[in-house]
């Protein structure tokens, strides 16, 4: 039997209400956050967790973020120590993922069998009323299968997991474009970075009034603390080189089977094979843009891409590891 492709909801009061049911009853939806969209599952269940590894191709050690409605959520499912408080009452909703020790509500498969789970309260409005109206904490990675490109649309999450989900709130396309930054908190006097995302270590030390540490060591394959740090990770089909500034005059005399994506619109040079992640090269537009520009390259099967890395403070160090993933061999 042909499955079924996946229907894409709006977000009206009685689609959330349905897809609130479809989560109840065990089964996923596809949702929309302001980083990337998610493939969402009860946290509480098992079962439905099973079904989210099995739908991504997703290997069992790579633990799930467990996304909750409201603060008092917190308290039930992890151990929040006063540092983990600050940053939530900073930050939350918001990009930003917490790791602190689990309560035992949290079964072993959502957190890899580690005594630690991955918090966030994201600030999509619509991914929030779904959670206010299932009541539960929904466990979501990227919808992405294991690997590609992260989705940052409905029609990105229709596109590679269309045939093994049956529903996706449709939320427009994400704000941010980058996931969330995750702090582990596990030992709250030296807390640390484990992905970098929209909000930035100076942000986090100007709460926290501690110095906080990038690990940005990519540790070798299965001995990942975080998965995100595995060295190769949202990574397009086609073989990508990381240059740190693209030249105008190679791009412009090179085969027209290798596509360039600059991350400022190269003036004075257009042709098929030439992109670029935003007109002026702001870092924002350029992390909202990332994904959806190197899937639609990707699908062009070039021969390889050039990418360029992103120069500046705050985004840029997400930008940059998300393109180094991108390129690692
Ligand atoms: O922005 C985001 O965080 C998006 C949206 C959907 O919320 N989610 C996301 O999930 O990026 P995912 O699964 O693609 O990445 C989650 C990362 C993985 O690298 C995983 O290893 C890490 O979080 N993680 C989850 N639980 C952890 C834990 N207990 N300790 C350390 N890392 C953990
Ligand atoms: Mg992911």
């Amino acid at each position: 039997m042909p499955t079924p492709s996946a229907q894409i909801h709006p977000g009206t009061p009685q689609h959330l209400r349905r897809l609130a049911a479809v989560l109840r009853r065990g089964d996923l939806v596809g949702v929309p956050t302001e980083t990337v969209y998610g493939l969402a599952g009860n946290a509480l269940d098992p079962k439905a967790c099973r079904k989210i590894f099995r739908a991504k191709g997703r290997p069992t050690h790579d633990p799930l973020i467990v996304h909750i409605h409201d603060h008092a959520q917190l308290d039930v499912i992890a151990i929040p120590n006063d540092a983990a408080r600050k940053l939530a009452r900073a930050f939350w909703p918001g990009p930003l993922t917490l790791v602190l020790p689990k309560r035992a509500i949290i079964p072993a498969i959502v957190s890899s069998g580690l005594p630690s789970v991955a918090v966030r309260m994201p600030r999509h409005p619509l991914f929030r009323r779904l959670l206010k109206l299932t009541g539960l904490p929904l466990a979501a990675p990227s919808a992405n299968p294991f690997g590609y490109i992260s989705p940052t649309s409905a029609a990105h999450v229709a596109a590679s997991l269309g045939k093994k989900i049956a529903h996706i709130l449709d939320g427009g396309s994400s704000r941010i474009g980058v996931e969330s930054t995750i702090v582990d908190l596990r030992d709250p006097s030296a807390p640390k970075i484990l992905r970098p995302g929209a909000i930035t270590p100076a942000q986090l030390q100007a709460v926290l009034r501690t110095p906080v540490k990038a690990f940005h060591r990519i540790p070798s394959r299965g001995a990942a603390i975080a998965p995100g740090l595995l060295k190769r990770h949202y990574s397009p089909r086609t073989p990508c080189t990381l240059h740190s500034r693209l030249s105008i005059a190679r791009a412009r005399h090179s085969a027209a089977n290798e596509a360039w994506i600059f991350q400022k619109r190269p003036v004075s040079l257009t042709g098929k094979n030439i992109f670029w992640l935003d007109e002026k090269g702001r870092l924002e537009n350029a992390a909202r843009n990332l994904f959806a520009t190197l899937r639609r390259v990707d699908i062009q099967k070039f021969a390889c891409i050039h990418l360029e890395r992103a120069h500046g403070d705050g985004l840029a160090d997400a930008i940059n590891d998300r393109l180094r993933r991108a390129a690692a061999k």
